[in-house]
């Protein structure tokens, strides 16, 4: 009796220190099923008038297909949020990603593909018995390159969009590069200036086709969407690969340490994100691939820890940096427990980790940069691949344990220096945008574009930060007229591509 009176009055603690009501975070989740088209006039502040240009954003758009649940948000249809700045006025769009699964699934009113992350079709393990078709449900990122909008999924080939009427165009083979099934990741890189290509911009992508031995493949396209370079690698062993980053000179991969036991989901048992088991007697293997795709790949050994982003990543003499966000171990997901009703503080928290590889030795070292829980980092798109000084990154409200991301941290390198933007207690932020101001010089002298779901109103704002200092008043709230659920990545582009105006 004693024990039991002591585990309710600590849970009742813990509840009550908690910055954020639970029934207001899962609200954050709900379907949004309308698309909409408007001028944004419902804003606090002023949009200044300097910032011109449009912002992509990709995430899960449905939790259900006409009322049957999916089982994570992962496994949602793909909504693409536009919102377009000029003159100080910005213009809302938003539309599904029209793929070929959802389109049959609205058609037919149900489910009836599997998803990677948990969501089986009705009938039981028989009903889902050998069914290895996955629906492209292009949710995860969006990009504007060489005039496409690209929706990205990274188990499938990317989704072309018209950039101004986001109207899917459909499968995009990246003219005739990609072959029906292959892969594209969702984590392409942007390098402000390549070498090799005489300083022009560039992309940099890839795809991994897991197995017994993974391959990974690396893409590289220039401005008008190009391909320059093109080649694979094999790597030993089963490989998670969700993210990459680049320096002048390499891709990075973490491996993280996980085994696939896939026979449960042959078996219609379980999903196939459902198969992967952390495994923590194994290292950590950091992948470098020279991006001229000549040279031999490089494979060192750090401690076991999971990855799905990396921050940055630059070459400083004979080292290569990255900043990465780590958990301690793959945050299983558990059949049995709903993901709203997730408990946080069992689940491990990520955090901003300094990994050093000697390329001579190859000894690595790390340490932590921060250990608040984070997700989401951005910086300058001029420093990526480059030393760097500011990071910008979803964070909690509390500045030890895990909660859902409610704040946005900037971290200062040089200073050791941290500010902080809050959204709580009722709202909750997503990735943040930086977003350099035209003619500025100094590195963070720019805004930060953050959608936030503020279960107050029940709708989304988008909220514009002056980076420079976090600790002030928002410079402008756009209060969107619905809310949109929580997704996943961005970009902005310097071209306005909303209605002439
Ligand atoms: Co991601």
């Amino acid at each position: 009796m004693q024990t039991q009176d002591r585990l309710s009055k600590n849970q009742t603690i813990k509840t009550a220190t908690k910055p954020y009501n639970r029934e207001d975070w899962k609200r954050g989740y709900e379907s949004q099923p309308q698309e909409t088209d408007y001028w944004i006039s419902n804003i606090d502040g002023q949009i200044p008038p300097e910032l011109n240009g449009t912002l992509f954003r990709n995430g899960p758009g449905l939790m259900d297909i006409n009322g049957q649940p999916i089982a994570h948000p992962f496994d949602g249809d793909g909504m693409i949020v536009k919102i377009a700045f000029k003159n100080g006025q910005a213009y809302f769009s938003n539309r599904f990603v029209c793929t070929e699964g959802f389109l049959k699934e609205q058609a037919a009113g149900k489910i009836l593909y599997r998803g990677v992350f948990g969501t089986q079709k009705p009938g039981g393990w028989l009903a889902n018995l050998f069914d290895l078709k996955l629906k492209n449900i292009a949710n995860t990122n969006v990009i504007y390159w060489g005039k496409k909008l690209l929706a990205l999924w990274e188990g499938e080939r990317p989704h072309s969009l018209d950039p101004n009427t986001l109207e899917t165009l459909g499968i995009d083979d990246l003219e005739g590069i990609l072959e029906p099934g292959d892969p594209f990741a969702a984590h392409p890189r942007f390098d402000p200036s390549c070498a090799m290509d005489d300083g022009a911009p560039c992309l940099v992508n890839f795809s991994v086709k897991a197995g017994p031995s993974t391959t990974i493949t690396i893409y590289e396209f220039n401005p008008d969407g190009k391909l320059l370079r093109r080649h694979g690698h094999s790597i030993p062993g089963f490989a998670f690969l969700h993210d990459m980053a680049i320096t002048e000179n390499y891709c990075i991969f973490f491996q993280n340490p996980v085994r696939f036991n896939p026979l449960k989901f042959l078996l219609g048992w379980s999903s196939a994100g459902q198969c992967i088991q952390f495994n923590p007697s194994a290292k950590t293997q950091i992948i470098l691939i020279p991006r001229h795709g000549k040279g031999e790949v490089k494979i060192v050994e750090t401690e076991p820890c999971f990855v799905f982003h990396h921050a940055n990543a630059w070459e400083a003499e004979n080292e290569v940096f990255i900043d990465s966000i780590c958990y301690d171990s793959y945050p299983s997901l558990d059949e049995e427990i709903d993901f709203r009703e997730v408990d946080f503080d069992a689940i491990p928290p990520g955090q901003l980790w300094r990994f050093q590889v000697n390329l001579a030795t190859s000894q690595v070292q790390h340490k932590i940069i921060s250990d608040r829980t984070c997700e989401f980092p951005d910086l300058h798109p001029k420093n990526v691949g480059r030393s760097y000084r500011y990071l910008y990154i979803g964070t909690t409200q509390n500045d030890s344990g895990n909660d859902p991301l409610q704040a946005i941290l900037k971290i200062d390198q040089k200073t050791g220096e941290q500010q902080i933007w809050s959204a709580a207690p009722r709202g909750f932020v997503g990735e943040p945008v930086f977003v350099p101001r035209p003619g500025s010089t100094k590195e963070d002298d720019g805004w930060l574009l953050v959608l936030v779901y503020d279960a107050a109103n029940h709708r989304s704002d988008l909220v514009i930060l002056d980076a420079r200092n976090l600790q002030q008043e928002p410079i402008a709230r756009l209060h969107l007229r619905y809310h949109i659920p929580y997704g996943l990545h961005g970009n902005f582009t310097p071209e306005y591509l909303g209605p002439v105006v």
